[in-house]
């Protein structure tokens, strides 16, 4: 491993790779100067998010943003030590807006540009000062539930990740947004389908457990979506009333959160096969913000002897706090990238480029 080199100063971060328009600032310990996010609403109306929408808002948005953080910090660009921008997986309109944004900061004041990795921001998150205590150590076994993936990750060093499983069809986060949809809710769905399935009972209707008891970890959800379809389809057309609705998003959300915990249990035995002395569960991604799901994840933990952490609430959806957590961890490393490093829309966590000595 090598030694950690001094930063010069505090590092900015930006993010755009999705509907999020995020800036943050840390300081070089890592400690959060100032930080925003604006989620992009215009999105609502179409029931998802539309590309080109997202990134000239992101581009509307930006400048705005980052003259807030850097004025709620304290900051001028020259104290910067570093200036990091989710750089892929994500919307390639918004990858380049934020980027480019980032790069022509690095550029007017001589600063090192880190193009950051969206997924290795989520997946250092738990090593952000003070969120786990002794900060996270390698190596954690990761669990990345989010709109757009759903993975089981061994995370054991900064730029050494092993997938472990991954979904075979849909994201949990994306499945927990269509089952939203069928039920008349808005979107995002996640939180408001947590919100009605507080009222609901999730007994009531016996949805299926999509490769529970399956070996190796990998994911499913479309079956469980389809099985939501049809006890939705077998009510007269209109809205739900309230309690079939609730239930059912009960019933859905209860069967997300077994699915969950039968996955990190085959995980985690994965994941000691290769770490024999690891002992830390995290999750991350916004689906990470769920209850339940928080709640089944760390009874898998402790039944197991392992530790469990999960970001703050406004930490586990899409924000710059991570970007910039994520290029400061490289930048200590002596990470840096060109300046005409290209946004990547598909970007694996185990991409060569990923990779540090
Ligand atoms: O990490 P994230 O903000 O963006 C991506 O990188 O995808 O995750 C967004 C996803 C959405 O699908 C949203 O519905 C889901 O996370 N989500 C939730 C909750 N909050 C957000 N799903 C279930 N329960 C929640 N409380
Ligand atoms: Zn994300």
């Amino acid at each position: 491993m090598r030694l950690c080199n001094e930063i010069a100063g505090p590092v900015l971060g930006l993010e755009s790779s999705c509907d999020e328009t995020a800036v943050a600032a840390l300081a070089a310990d890592g400690s959060i100067l100032a930080e925003a996010v604006l989620s992009q609403s215009v999105h609502a109306r179409y029931g998802g998010v539309v590309p080109e929408i997202a990134a000239r808002a992101h581009l509307a948005h930006l400048p705005a943003l980052v003259a807030q953080v850097m004025g709620e910090a304290g900051l001028d660009f020259a104290d910067l030590g570093g200036v990091a921008a989710s750089s892929g997986p994500g919307l390639i309109g918004g990858l380049v807006v934020g980027s480019s944004f980032a790069k022509g900061i690095a550029l007017a004041h001589d600063l090192p540009f880190v193009a950051v990795n969206h997924l290795e921001a989520h997946a250092l998150t738990a090593r952000l000062p003070g969120q786990v205590e002794g900060g996270a150590p390698f190596p954690y076994l990761l669990l990345l539930l989010s709109g757009g993936h759903c993975q089981c990750v061994s995370v054991e060093a900064v730029g050494h990740y092993v997938r472990l499983g991954t979904t075979i069809d849909d994201a949990v986060g994306e499945a927990f947004d269509k089952v939203a949809k069928m039920l008349g809710l808005g979107w995002p769905g996640g939180p408001v389908l947590e919100r009605l399935a507080a009222s609901g009972d999730p007994g009531r209707f016996a949805f299926p457990r999509p490769l529970r008891g399956r070996p190796g970890c990998d994911f499913s959800f479309s079956g469980l979506k389809t099985a939501v379809a049809q006890v939705v389809a077998a009510y007269p057309p209109g809205p739900l009333i309230q309690r079939d609705a609730a239930d059912i998003a009960a019933g859905f959300q209860c069967a997300v959160a077994e699915v969950m915990a039968d996955r990190a249990v085959h995980a985690l035995e994965a994941f000691l096969r290769r770490n024999p002395a690891g002992k830390l569960l995290v999750v991350a991604g916004g689906v990470a913000a769920n209850q339940a799901v928080r709640a089944a994840l760390r009874a898998a933990a402790a039944a197991r002897g392992f530790g469990f952490a999960a970001p703050p609430l406004r930490l586990c959806g899409d924000n710059a706090v991570m970007v910039a957590w994520a290029g400061l961890e490289r930048l200590r490393l002596g990470a840096v990238s060109p300046l005409d490093h290209a946004p990547r829309p598909r970007w694996p966590l185990e991409a060569p480029d990923m990779v540090l000595a």
